[in-house]
């Protein structure tokens, strides 16, 4: 299948344009709505703000794969272990139980994700663990490990399942793919703003320059590289609002956006 781009506002491939004739609508058959839908994309292009809110209006469970690298990585570092040692942290993958579970606590989290039972919702989040994590997710034994928890998780169904490799190796028989880009500007800003509204101290520049380091580990790895799968619909989130992204999404989702048949908008 080719690869979608689709601009929501662009006018002249607005609403109503092709209604009908793309993906999972036509006159007389109504295509049932994807079950297993694959979101994938560099960091804070908001995959997990729209992961969450997506399968919250479609009553899916959500998976952010994100957090489980963070996970291995966050126990890593609190058990001393030597990052750059491949095996250590491989095995550590292997042994660690992750659980991705309903927010246990009303503190603006997403999700609680419990390490061996421990609550490390937030310490995943701490800039060690954004310095390490890419590092550890580029090792062969943990992203088996962890892509076999995730397709077990997947099979079920009703998912909405975010992180770099969805689309193109963890299902990649997903029945619907999208991957949000944004600049590295952009997406720096965003993220700096995030740290911030967390009451924590933030600099714009060192994020941006972290996310460009995160961006090339991830996306020139040997295994399971970031990019987009041939069948996915690319969606630049970069002059769109969550909001705006969100009703993107849910019209693909429900079939109903218009195929702008390979070309971007300006
Ligand atoms: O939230 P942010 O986009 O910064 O990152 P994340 O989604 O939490 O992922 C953190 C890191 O985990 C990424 O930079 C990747 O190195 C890795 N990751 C991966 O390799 N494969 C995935 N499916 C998800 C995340």
């Amino acid at each position: 299948m080719p690869r979608r781009m689709i601009c929501f506002f662009c006018p002249a491939r607005g609403k109503g344009r092709t209604e009908g004739r793309s993906w999972g609508v036509s006159e007389e058959v109504v295509v049932p709505r994807p079950s297993t839908i694959a979101i994938d994309g560099p960091a804070a292009s908001g995959k997990s703000t729209i992961g969450g809110l997506l399968s919250d209006r479609l009553g899916y469970l959500y998976i952010d794969t994100g957090a489980m690298y963070r996970a291995v990585t966050w126990v890593a570092l609190q058990k001393g272990l030597d990052v750059d040692d491949e095996d250590a942290i491989s095995e550590l993958a292997r042994a660690l139980e992750i659980e991705i579970t309903r927010p246990a606590v009303d503190d603006g989290r997403q999700y609680t994700v419990l390490a061996d039972g421990h609550d490390v919702t937030w310490q995943i989040r701490r800039p060690e663990v954004d310095r390490n994590v890419s590092p550890v997710s580029a090792y062969a034994g943990v992203r088996k490990v962890l892509t076999e928890q995730q397709r077990r998780i997947a099979r079920r169904g009703r998912v909405v399942m975010v992180g770099r490799d969805i689309g193109t190796v963890v299902i990649p028989d997903a029945d619907l793919k999208i991957y949000l880009d944004a600049s590295a500007e952009v997406r720096a800003r965003r993220r700096y703003l995030e740290v911030l509204e967390r009451g924590e101290e933030a600099d714009y520049e060192h994020i941006l320059q972290d996310m460009k380091r995160r961006d090339m580990i991830d996306s020139q790895r040997q295994v399971a590289p970031l990019k987009a799968a041939e069948d996915a619909v690319i969606v630049d989130t970069g002059n769109l609002s969550i909001p705006e992204v969100l009703e993107v999404v849910e019209r693909l989702v429900e079939g109903t956006v218009a195929d702008s048949g390979g070309d971007t908008c300006a």
